[in-house]
């Protein structure tokens, strides 16, 4: 999806620039009254979103159907691959040109690196990833900086010379693949990242930083890597992309932040991110339940902002934009308990 959204794929964060990014931002804030159930709109009414899902998923796939339905729309949803016709070997790109048949936009999520462009190669509807392998999540690297720059301005702050450190499975997370390069938009950003070597984010991520002009620190300890940053973003292993689950055993629990961590090593005030879901088995708990009453920790805004940021891309997409403020009116039932 480039400068004109309307009709196009969102397949990547590549491409996007920092005038699109900041159009999607400022949509999204127009999305805040109807997320938080004050006013209600229809401009999707009659449109239908399929929303594809061959991964597992909870927050992705709910907040993209949430998201659609707040703007007054249907949600049709394939769920795993040995519920579709995928199971009997129909291509993707079959697939593809029967559901754009059926579906004004949509949503996919598959374990295979690429197979979300094939599948929108074929389709006659726009597509958006919703996470393909290891290798992109555009729509969550998105509402992770749209965060980031909530979180930084309630701090009187901005984006630009921001000090962020990634710390986990940086190899095979696709939410840091993209997040890194939607904030190599702004400048002199300064990254630490933090991982057992093995799990180091790919060469070509970090060439493409440093040849952006930022600064690039490597850690294979966390206190390191923490002490100079004003966001840390932990993720999960992602023991899904293993060659073998006795490989990804070897890194569970390896980095863990909790309460007497981040009192010891981070900055106070130091942001805390996590795409979720964390994995809170004895053993993994790379983001400890201690921090939760932290007001730094940002992972529920976060997903909360995954609403705000997929009405945003939907309404974009489809291009209605223009028709919110004709077709709002206030909420008739009773809100009183979300807030
Ligand atoms: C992430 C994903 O699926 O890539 N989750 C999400 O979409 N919020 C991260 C993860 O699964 O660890």
């Amino acid at each position: 999806m480039v400068k004109d959204f309307a009709g196009q794929h969102l397949l990547s964060v590549q491409g996007l620039s920092r005038e699109a990014v900041e159009t999607v931002f400022s949509v999204a804030d127009l999305m805040v009254p109807f997320a938080e159930r004050r006013m209600v709109t229809r401009v999707l009414e009659g449109a239908i979103l399929g929303n594809m899902f061959f991964e597992p998923s909870t927050r992705t796939r709910v907040s993209f159907g949430c998201a659609f339905n707040l703007l007054g729309g249907e949600v049709r949803e394939t769920i795993g691959v040995e519920s579709s016709s995928l199971a009997k070997g129909e291509s993707l790109e079959d697939t593809a040109r029967v559901l754009s048949g059926y579906s004004d936009v949509i949503v996919m999520r598959h374990p295979e690196g690429g197979a979300v462009d094939r599948f929108a190669s074929a389709s006659r509807v726009p597509v958006l990833n919703g996470g393909d392998g290891a290798r992109e999540h555009p729509t969550q690297a998105l509402l992770d900086l749209y965060t980031i720059r909530r979180e930084r301005a309630a701090l009187g702050l901005g984006l630009d010379g921001l000090r962020i450190a990634l710390m986990g499975d940086l190899r095979y997370g696709r939410a840091v693949h993209s997040l890194v390069q939607i904030l190599a938009l702004y400048p002199a950003i300064e990254f630490h990242l933090i991982s057992p070597p093995e799990l180091a984010l790919p060469e070509a991520y970090e060439d493409a930083l440093r040849a952006g002009g930022h600064q690039v620190h490597r850690h294979h300890a966390l206190a390191s890597g923490l002490q100079a940053a004003d966001i840390v973003y932990v993720t999960r292993t992602q023991e899904e992309r293993f060659p073998s689950p006795e490989e990804a055993a070897r890194y569970r629990g390896l980095f863990r932040l909790n309460q007497e961590i981040y009192t010891a090593h981070c900055a106070p005030n130091t942001v805390i991110m996590h795409p979720l879901p964390r994995d809170s088995r004895a053993g993994a708990q790379e983001l400890d339940a201690d921090l939760d009453a932290h007001p730094a920790l940002a992972i529920f805004r976060q997903a909360d902002n995954g609403v705000l940021i997929r009405m945003a891309l939907f309404a974009l997409c489809l291009d209605v934009v223009g028709a919110l403020e004709k077709d709002v009116r206030p909420v008739r039932w009773y809100t009183g308990g979300r807030r």
